[in-house]
């Protein structure tokens, strides 16, 4: 299986989000159960900066774009079993700032027209391109738009993963031929427009044979209006190929057993490290020194749907309680004044630091007691994860991610992995921020084995990098790719493979409660055996075997019968003789690219 993953954003090149904590680390795991993967991404400022030296010059090539004709470098590293490719145009990226610029637009657009342009320059041609939020949901369009006259792009499957709806890449129709070299149909008909403006990431959900979000809970949650930011229909009208793939962690960055980061190390059996690293985190963010007192701890984005709102409302109630609280975070100005504030009334109890410091974050995960996440909603929140891994124990919000990954701590029976409220109510928060509160004081041996079931999750990624093949299998035709490594690796018997005619698993077509499974974020001992490893009658849900073909949407345009111009043989031949052709001048690069910029 060949799979191309574009992103705008990868740890450890380059990382504004959660983002990239992901496109970092599903490639190596995808990698690693036998899939073949590249990753692509812009050559921003910054990679150039620390990576360069490390980058391989492979080629360049010119890519049109409206009426533009660009320069588009291609630089590559190996690194962890995966390519790892980066598109140089100086002019769109070579900046500071990953986003947030006038002509983000046209600079994504670029990147995503560059991405179909150098496929004829990476190691393979992919069977699946795996594309993420606005920045590359140009890819699967533009994918459509060269299908019709190439037979080669409608090889392509596509998968579109939504990690955060709010950011949808809109603009005004009357830019589509201009700024993204898109002829009018695609609006009329509606594709890509929604309310009035171009959305991107519309065409994308539309064109690309899968789309998924980063948990089971928010893909339901998308179809509602509360959540989805004006696209509740089209998440509706795209629930057959919808699913929610829970994010993991990297298991081995974020081990107290081993975490070089921390003070102390510690495990779920010996917490004793953590004390000193409650010790030391006090220290550090002048709290009072004392062990007998619960740290509530927030490392967060400053921004309203974290749920600040909630916290603003009932601050003084919850200083009342015998707590300390931590916050770190940057954002919104309204909430740093409010918590600079609200700190100067509890000196010694309360401490905030106004801050984007990696240091800082894994002192306040090692030594914290509790971790409050009361979003509004969460597609999926990594945080949470990284907080129980260091048993420091999630309160949250039941939305999204937050819901499929902490479930409430049930004492009587010594189950759950947290605490959990349900409505956005900051009265509902503070009752069980008391509760949490009060365990941890009065029960400190049930709060103690909570802590234990909090550390001994299992949220590595090789559980959803098999939930993504499974996707990719799907809509490709293919066999679920069990190789005999990864047979082994999940202890399958060899008669138990699911022969290739079987095994179109059609599962993430469907709705998602049925492809959630509220199990696999369940402690590790408790996490059901691999279901992947099933026969594939057994894991699909029967209902609707639809070949893949058939459960990919319409075409939004009539695909015209072509001849097939260039096969894939016949591209590597001319690929491989334009590679000597242009040698490595980088001259050459530079005139191409002041040409360009005129
Ligand atoms: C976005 C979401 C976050 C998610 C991350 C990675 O940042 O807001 O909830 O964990 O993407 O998918």
């Amino acid at each position: 299986m060949k799979i191309l993953y574009v992103t705008s954003e990868a740890v450890p090149f380059c990382k504004t989000g959660g983002l990239a904590d992901v496109a970092g680390s599903l490639p190596p795991a995808l990698a690693e159960q036998g899939a073949e993967v590249a990753v692509v991404l812009p050559l921003y400022a910054r990679v150039r900066d620390r990576f360069g030296s490390q980058l391989k010059f492979e080629c360049y090539d010119y890519v049109d774009l409206a009426w533009r004709h660009n320069y588009c470098g291609l630089f590559s590293m190996e690194k962890d079993g995966v390519t790892w490719y980066f598109l140089d145009n100086e002019q769109y990226f070579n900046r500071s700032a990953l986003y947030g610029q006038s002509d983000d637009g046209e600079r994504f657009a670029f990147f995503s027209r560059a991405v179909v342009r150098m496929l004829d320059h990476f190691k393979f041609w992919p069977e699946v391109v795996h594309c993420n939020d606005w920045q590359s949901a140009l890819v699967p369009i533009y994918l459509k738009d060269d299908g019709v006259r190439e037979e080669r792009y409608r090889s392509i499957k596509t998968v579109v993963t939504i990690h955060n709806i709010e950011y949808q890449g809109r603009y005004n129709p009357y830019v589509l031929g201009e700024l993204f070299g898109l002829d009018a149909g695609w609006a009329k008909d509606g594709t890509i427009l929604l309310d009035g403006d171009a959305n991107l990431l519309k065409g994308a959900i539309l064109c690309a044979d899968a789309v998924n979000t980063v948990s089971p809970t928010y893909a339901n949650e998308l179809k509602m209006p509360y959540f989805a930011h004006r696209m509740e229909g089209v998440m509706r009208q795209c629930s057959e190929k919808l699913s929610g793939v829970l994010n993991g962690i990297d298991m081995k960055l974020y081990d107290p057993r081993t975490d070089g980061r921390i003070l102390k190390n510690f495990s779920a059996e010996d917490t004793a490290g953590k004390d000193a690293c409650k010790a030391e985190l006090q220290r550090m963010v002048g709290l009072r020194e004392d062990p007998q007192t619960p740290i509530v701890a927030m490392v967060s984005r400053l921004v309203s749907h974290k749920g600040l709102d909630l916290i603003c409302e009932v601050l003084h109630d919850m200083m009342e309680l015998p707590m300390q609280l931590v916050v770190l975070g940057t954002g919104d100005q309204r909430y740093e004044d409010f918590f600079s504030w609200a700190a100067q009334q509890y000196p010694g109890r309360m401490s905030v630091r106004m801050d984007y410091n990696e240091d800082l974050s894994m002192a306040i995960y090692a030594g914290a007691d509790l971790f409050l996440m009361p979003s509004k909603s969460e597609p999926c929140g990594l945080s949470q994860m990284i907080a129980m891994r260091y048993g420091t124990v999630p309160i949250v919000r039941e939305t999204g991610g937050l819901k499929d990954t902490v479930q409430p701590c049930e004492s009587w029976r010594d189950a759950g992995n947290g605490f959990s409220f349900a409505n956005y109510s900051s009265g509902d928060m503070l009752h069980v921020i008391r509760e949490a509160v009060y365990l941890y004081k009065d029960y400190p041996d049930v709060f103690g084995r909570l802590r234990q079931r909090a550390m001994s999750c299992d949220f590595s990624w090789a559980r959803s990098a098999r939930e993504y093949l499974r996707i990719y299998a799907t809509i490709t035709g293919q066999a679920w790719p069990i190789h005999t490594d990864t047979r082994r690796a999940l202890e399958i018997p060899p008669e138990e493979a699911a022969p290739a005619e079987e095994s179109a698993p059609v599962k993430e077509a469907a709705p998602v409660e049925e492809a959630a499974s509220v199990e696999e974020a369940a402690p590790a001992e408790e996490a059901a055996p691999v279901e992947e490893a099933a026969p594939a009658e057994e894991s699909a849900p029967v209902e609707k075997p639809v070949p893949a073909e058939e459960a990919a949407p319409a075409e939004e345009k009539p695909a015209k019968k072509t001849r097939k111009t260039a096969s894939k043989s016949a591209s590597k031949a001319a690929k491989a003789d334009k590679k000597t052709e242009k040698k490595t001048s980088s001259k050459k690069g530079t005139a191409g690219k002041k040409k360009s910029a005129e």
